[in-house]
């Protein structure tokens, strides 16, 4: 079954995005028309996935360029606003790759930029429809054509894209063909990207689901509930080590030792080919309260200090493939990128 989620749009020379912070209880469209704007709704997950990053900053340099003609910025001000934009969040690769290929075009004017904007943001569309389909080929050959129970962690559907999703849109695929039984899953401590848009984006394609605390992933995979883990990617270096939500090392661990397949979906766009190995991955340390407060309320002593990292990087040994809209890349095979 396909739905239509919108998390981000170009609308009257302005960006529409779906508040992802409200979700799933309100379902409210913020409307972006200044840089500091969309930093902010980067900067506190409003908008956020790596392929949704990449497409909001490059129409981040659309909203530069046009404030900058309204307020009369100079070029150097103009190129100080777009790195902030670039670096608004360090992990995801997407947001600096995009925006550095739209202000590539700067000197062409706006209608170019724009155009490059929009011409990322399809791209992101169709990328997500050939990854459902290269992945659930993938995952039937390996498995068998047969319902499969499938583990999933974070957000990796159209909340976190244009189109159907990485991760997720594999699933929805393998749903789309008959082949899944159940997913469950990670709710995805400490912002809730599993419960809160994940089951959302579930229900609303009527996938069975459940939802179990981060904490529980092992024990079903280990204890054979699981027949194959997801996730998607924010940054995949050439030797196939990932960044990915916080969490995904440990799924990556659990099916390294039950021995089944552990899959990472993302766009080609995703790989950094400057980085040979993750080990130089920037790794966003987000603030206490996210682990100290649930819902605004606070259940930590006061003072409690955190280690509050946005994502992990799982070594390449426990990837079994890397999916993209081209290929299946057999990392377990020793395949590089
Ligand atoms: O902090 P977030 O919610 O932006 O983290 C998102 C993830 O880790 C996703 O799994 C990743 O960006 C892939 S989205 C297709």
């Amino acid at each position: 079954m396909s739905i239509e989620i919108t998390a981000i749009d170009w609308v009257d020379n302005g960006v529409t995005l779906l508040d992802q912070t409200l979700l799933p209880l309100e379902e409210v469209n913020l409307r972006i028309t200044t840089v500091t704007q969309m930093i902010d709704a980067i900067q506190r997950l409003a908008v956020r996935g790596a392929p949704a990053l990449g497409v909001a900053g490059a129409y981040g340099v659309v909203i530069a360029m046009d404030e900058g003609a309204r307020e009369d910025w100079t070029s150097s001000k103009l190129e100080t606003v777009v790195d902030s934009l670039r670096d608004a969040r360090p992990t995801a690769v997407n947001l600096a790759w995009a925006v550095n290929q739209v202000r590539e075009i700067i000197p062409q004017g706006r209608e170019a930029v724009l155009a490059a904007a929009l011409e990322i943001a399809a791209a992101d569309k169709k990328s997500g429809t050939d990854m459902g389909n290269v992945g659930a080929d993938w995952l039937i050959a390996k498995l068998g054509n047969k319902k499969l129970n499938l583990l999933t962690h974070c957000n990796t559907g159209s909340l976190a894209t244009t189109g159907t999703g990485t991760a997720l849109g594999v699933i929805k695929e393998l749903h789309a063909r008959g082949n899944v039984n159940e997913v469950f899953a990670d709710e995805t401590r400490p912002l809730l990207q599993g419960s809160r848009l994940t089951a959302w984006e579930l229900a609303k394609c009527q996938i069975p689901y459940r939802i179990q605390p981060d904490g529980a992933a092992a024990m079903a995979i280990l204890s054979g509930k699981v027949d194959a883990a997801l996730i998607g990617a924010d940054r995949i270096a050439v030797n196939g080590d990932t960044a990915n939500k916080i969490g995904s090392l440990g799924v990556a661990l659990a099916c390294h030792v039950a021995g089944i397949p552990f899959l990472v979906v993302a766009p080609e766009s995703t790989i950094d080919r400057s980085m040979n190995d993750g080990s130089q991955i920037h790794i966003e340390i987000r603030g206490d309260d996210e682990v100290t407060h649930v819902g605004g309320r606070q259940v930590a002593p006061h003072g409690a200090k955190t280690f509050n990292p946005a994502f992990d990087v799982t070594p390449s040994k426990f990837v079994s493939v890397v999916i993209t809209e081209l290929r299946a890349y057999d990392i377990a095979g020793g395949e590089t990128l």
